[in-house]
């Protein structure tokens, strides 16, 4: 029996995340669910929108698995996400993209991994205001921090098969910082002769994502540009509905889909579910499930190629939970 943190979020959050559920369930996987709540209704109540009581379960089970919190714009409360990542030292953001056959978009048998350190660089928050003239954020990029994701890329690549890796950055302008990244990079990538490695920088990289997608593997990259290019690279195969994330650090993990609340559609049981039932994939792997993990991931393909049942979002009509449905049926 396996003890999980389940965080359903807000937003569209607890729909996807019944719907991830009940597919886990249905694999037949032995695992006892902790549902835990987080996010902005918490905060009248807790004081917080990230209670203690999450950080316990999640530092007691190990492994969590959340649906999206929103973050107030511009205002308000840190965010919960980048709270826990910070806290729980998650330092690895890993987001797969891959194709699945009967999608529709442009682009064919995508297959990229983004690799985004976690923990530092503009998202650590150390932010001022300059009285009402203006406001300064500090990029933080440490050598430790780069050492351990960088090494992680690779470590990865060797593990599961991949040929390249490739620095993205911006150190032709910010020498320092991403200047440190690259160079922490360079001296990583000697010590694994079997991958070969490359850099971009975070303009050009863009573009030639979208030319040419095909020429990338693995990509590793700091926090900001992380987040902005996984957007990018869902548009590839589907959109934000499709694409899975997994927050790694030494002591724990916690998967999330790579999309927001999505509050337009929050409630209308539309949203695609398939992004955190994807992180759902790659959590059964990481607790050695791997006959579940392989099985939900079969029949999302079928589903997808037979492409009867989709959601809005992919052209369809099916609801959320008539999605997860098709997904069981196929299992
Ligand atoms: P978003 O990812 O929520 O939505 C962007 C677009 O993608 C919208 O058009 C939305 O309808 C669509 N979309 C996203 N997920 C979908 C799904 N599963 N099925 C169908 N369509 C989907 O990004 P946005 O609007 O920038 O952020 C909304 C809120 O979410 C903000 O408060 C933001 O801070 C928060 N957020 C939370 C994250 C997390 O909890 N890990 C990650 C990203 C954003």
């Amino acid at each position: 029996m396996h003890n999980i943190t389940l965080i359903p979020g807000d937003g569209i959050g607890p729909e996807v995340a019944a719907a991830m559920k009940r597919v886990v369930d249905s694999t037949g996987v032995q695992i006892q669910w902790e549902v835990v709540e987080a996010g902005e209704a918490l905060i009248e109540k807790y004081g917080t929108p990230l209670p203690e009581y999450v950080l316990d379960s999640i530092k007691k089970n190990k492994i969590a698995i959340k649906g999206p919190i929103t973050t107030p714009v511009g205002k308000g409360f840190k965010s919960v996400n980048v709270t826990l990542r910070q806290t729980l030292d998650l330092y690895v953001n890993l987001r797969p993209v891959k194709s699945f056959k009967g999608i529709p978009s442009r682009y064919e048998n995508i297959d990229l991994v983004i690799v985004r350190e976690n923990t530092e660089d503009l998202y650590a928050g150390i932010e001022h205001k300059i009285g009402d003239y203006g406001a300064e954020s500090i990029k933080l990029i440490t050598r430790p921090a780069c050492e351990r994701i960088v090494d992680f890329a690779f470590d990865y690549s060797v593990k599961n098969d991949r040929k390249l890796v490739t620095t993205v950055h911006k150190a032709n302008i910010m020498k320092l910082t991403d200047g440190l990244f690259l160079q922490v990079s360079k001296e990583i990538a000697e010590k694994y002769s079997s991958i070969d490695f490359s850099d971009l920088i975070v303009d050009a990289c863009c573009m030639n994502l979208v030319m040419t997608p095909e020429k990338y593997d693995v990509m590793v990259m700091p926090n900001l540009y992380g987040d902005i290019v996984s957007d990018l690279c869902s548009g590839f195969v589907g959109g934000l509905g499709m694409i899975p994330g997994a927050n790694i650090g030494k002591e724990y993990a916690v998967f999330e889909a790579v999309h927001g609340s999505a509050p337009q559609i929050a409630g209308k049981n539309i949203a695609n579910p398939t992004a955190i039932i994807q992180s759902a994939v790659m959590m059964l792997r990481h607790i050695g499930e791997y006959e579940c993990a392989e099985k939900i991931e079969k029949s999302l393909a079928k589903v997808f190629e037979e492409g009867k049942v989709l959601t809005v979002d992919l052209g369809g009509t099916a609801t959320t939970e008539e999605f997860a449905d098709e997904i069981i049926k196929n299992l």
